[in-house]
């Protein structure tokens, strides 16, 4: 039995933290057994919100640390593909015949788009950023996946996905799988200073590839019950980032349980809280900097790795390009040219047309 395609990837801008982690590392490592998966690094969608040189020269540092957090958390490279967006081109070719089977005020209303340009201090909407569920659209279908796991900001994205490939199959015969979007129940992790969402640009992340010393200096300046001034004074557990986390990332769950009776019996203090959370997070992170360590020591790995992904993603994408277009009557408008040319081509050459 075939296994079953999953799509999914991020946009590189830059190192991978815990969020990611919870959000959607973990469950690709685990997906990668029952699917075939494909990952992308999606370096062309950066340019919707920044197309700056600045923000380009970049890419080849933040695709090569994407790639190695990928490594480090247990993506195998003998089970799953991952690849570099731009170095497929057949992705832009299928986004442009996709742009003719969407409406601008469908892509409108996508409020991710109108989320995106505001953080970027875009006032009105570039082109490219109103097509970026199209071009993710193409990212997806380009290896006909069927799964796409993503978090709930990208739902809408997978939804213009599957009304693509509907309209698509509809024009020109059934050609690619309506993909589902697989959206992770763990929503956003908070951030160290107890903001809803860890994000790099907050600067309340724990990162994949911090050192131990660099945890514990964070873990010990989090944010934890403004109310709490002392250890004696019962505190708040729901909510509480110190307690997020130890959910997330502690599996000792009887240590757990005393702390919270404790905490919120005003019997424990905040340093002892965080010194066992500190503890909890190196011991998760030590596999995943043992990994990053092999992976470093090995020059040159990691470009082999994403090299030899992203050869094997041209050739589906090769094939998929070339079913659309068959499926499309695109083929044929170049085809029947060059075949009449060829012909009076090859005629010329044994002398029988004049002139
Ligand atoms: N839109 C995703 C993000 O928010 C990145 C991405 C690009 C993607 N292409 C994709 C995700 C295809 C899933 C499938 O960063």
């Amino acid at each position: 039995m075939e296994r079953k395609r999953i799509l999914t990837g991020d946009r590189p801008t830059g190192k991978l933290h815990l969020g990611h982690y919870v959000g959607s590392l973990a469950n690709r490592v685990r997906l990668q057994d029952e699917y075939e998966c494909f990952f992308i690094i999606a370096d062309l969608h950066t340019l919707t919100t920044k197309p700056e040189k600045e923000n380009i020269e970049q890419l080849s540092e933040n695709v090569h640390s994407a790639v190695l957090d990928y490594l480090s958390v247990g993506i195998d490279p003998k089970k799953s593909v991952i690849y570099l967006q731009s170095a497929v081109p057949e992705v832009t070719e299928l986004a442009l015949f996709f742009q003719n089977l969407i409406t601008v005020p469908r892509l409108s209303r996508v409020p991710s788009l109108k989320e995106m340009a505001q953080n970027a201090h875009i006032e009105e909407m570039p082109f490219g950023l109103l097509g970026y569920p199209v071009l993710q659209a193409a990212d997806i279908l380009l290896p006909r996946a069927h799964l796409v796991p993503v978090g709930k900001d990208n739902e809408a994205h997978v939804e213009v996905t599957r009304e693509i490939a509907r309209r698509f199959n509809y024009l020109y015969g059934e050609t690619f799988p309506i993909p589902e979007a697989m959206i992770s129940e763990f929503g956003s992790l908070a951030g160290t200073d107890g903001n809803a969402k860890m994000s790099k640009s907050l600067n309340n992340a724990i990162f994949l590839s911090d050192d131990e010393k660099t945890v514990i200096k964070r873990v010990m300046s989090m944010y934890t019950d403004p109310k709490r001034i002392r250890a004696d004074i019962p505190g708040t557990v729901e909510g509480n980032p110190v307690f997020i986390y130890h959910d997330a990332f502690n599996p000792n769950k009887a240590e757990i349980e005393d702390l919270k009776a404790r905490y919120r019996a005003g019997k424990v203090g905040d340093i002892e809280v965080k010194e066992k959370l500190a503890r909890a997070l190196n011991t998760f992170l030590d596999p995943i900097r043992e990994r990053r360590a092999y992976y470093e020591s090995q020059k040159g790995l990691v470009e082999e790795i994403l090299y030899e992904g992203t050869m094997r993603m041209r050739e589906e994408a090769r094939q998929t390009l070339s079913l659309a277009k068959k499926a499309m009557g695109m083929s044929s408008v170049w085809n029947r040219i060059s075949r009449k040319a060829e012909e009076r081509q090859k005629k010329a050459a044994s002398g029988q047309v004049g002139e």
